[in-house]
């Protein structure tokens, strides 16, 4: 089996199962219990909080906690439209945000809000003169993706960040896909409210952070228990949280490491199509995109065809974002960077590395790619 669809979702590390494992079995305790067993698993939350505010260089009292970056991109949206709502109702994201953005969006859209959908260059990017442009005296938040989890696109966000600094609007970014790869600092970015996962860096699903200034007072959002200072209600998910914090170290202790191994496979990978005389286009930014995701464009390979000869091979891929891919809607994205160019948005693929990846599993892939638009070629000339 080869799996290159890390943008999606990553393997769980065997060490981060062992914690999570050894936490299920060890700290029953629920920590708002105030004896010893509650107090030790108190504990191992709070200490996973220190890791994740330290990895953004933020505040402990700064992170939510949540159930992964679907609820920390749903809260910090509507969460901060409802208390800032006596300010404003205009919003500004863009065109090519992850569906957990931009749902919430045009939720907020039925309930009265306003939101300007920026539409983005070739690359994927939107930069700081277009949210200059669209910022207006009723703008209360600007939510911009950090990097693109379909194209690996990586937005100027301290630019844009910059801009909204000198507006009363808050600033809000989905770092899902540049977390584990990017050093982020939310202090020196000027970033009000950011979203994290677990499940992109080697941890388990159904975790995650959003870090939000403390000065932005949300309304609680889970109505019941006072966790997560009275925002988050319902027991933390101790084992997974904990499990969570020891991906975020590993992550940073390696991060250097498994870039140069990324970026090492994706050029090869780029090589070898060359080499193969695989016809291919590169959809997103090479220079400046995250190492761990390409997005390709193979004339007269369809995407959704190919998926399924790929998966025939043992070999994963995906043409968009997971739930595009499963639901076999063209990439929004895509739509967004090309337009009227339907064969480039239904013959583009992802291709995501995680730190497993092999070259000898590129050579495997490209020969398959090679195979497949050799067939078509030979069947177009006979057809001709
Ligand atoms: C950019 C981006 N935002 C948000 C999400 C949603 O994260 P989760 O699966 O933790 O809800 C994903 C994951 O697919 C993503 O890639």
């Amino acid at each position: 089996m080869i799996y290159f669809d890390n943008a999606a979702t990553t393997p769980v590390d065997s060490d981060i199962v062992a914690v999570i494992s050894e936490t299920l079995a060890n700290n029953y305790g629920n920590p708002s219990s105030l004896y010893q067993i509650g107090r030790e698993t108190r504990q191992l939350v709070d200490q996973a909080r220190e890791v994740f505010a330290r990895s953004i260089q933020a505040k402990s009292e700064d992170i939510i906690l949540t159930s992964g970056a679907t609820e920390s991109n749903n809260t910090a949206i509507i969460a901060t439209a409802m208390a800032l709502r006596e300010k404003g109702h205009h919003l500004i994201t863009t065109m090519v945000e992850h569906h957990s953005v931009l749902h919430p969006m045009q939720y907020l859209e039925t309930q009265g809000f306003e939101v300007t959908y920026l539409p983005v260059d070739k690359y994927g990017c939107v930069t700081a003169q277009q949210v200059k442009m669209a910022l207006r005296s009723d703008t209360i938040l600007v939510s911009i993706i950090y990097a693109n989890n379909e194209v690996g696109s990586v937005n100027p966000i301290k630019e844009i960040s910059e801009v909204v600094a000198q507006h009363p609007a808050y600033f809000h970014t989905d770092a899902v896909q540049a977390y584990g790869t990017l050093p982020i600092d939310v202090k020196a970015e000027n970033i009000d409210l950011l979203s994290v996962t677990a499940h992109k860096l080697n941890g388990p699903k159904g975790t995650g952070f959003l870090f939000r200034r403390s000065a932005l007072h949300l309304p609680n959002y889970l109505h019941g228990g006072t966790q997560e200072n009275d925002h988050r209600g319902g027991t933390e998910n101790t084992a997974y949280i904990h499990g969570f914090a020891k991906a975020v170290e590993k992550m940073l202790a390696n991060r250097q490491e498994n870039n140069d191994h990324k970026q090492y496979l994706r050029q090869y990978f780029l090589q070898q199509l060359t080499e193969y005389g695989v016809h291919f286009g590169v959809n997103g930014q090479i220079e400046g995109g995250l190492p761990h995701i390409i997005n390709i464009w193979l004339p007269h390979l369809k995407s959704d065809k190919l998926l399924i000869q790929s998966d025939l091979q043992g070999i994963m891929i995906s043409a968009g974002s997971a739930c595009t891919a499963g639901s076999l809607e063209p990439s929004h994205v895509l739509m967004a960077m090309f337009g009227d160019n339907k064969e480039r948005i239904l013959e583009s693929i992802r291709v995501s590395f995680g730190k497993e990846n092999t070259t000898q599993e590129i050579d495997r892939f490209v020969a398959l790619l090679a195979k497949l638009q050799g067939r078509y070629n030979e069947e177009t000339i006979k057809e001709g």
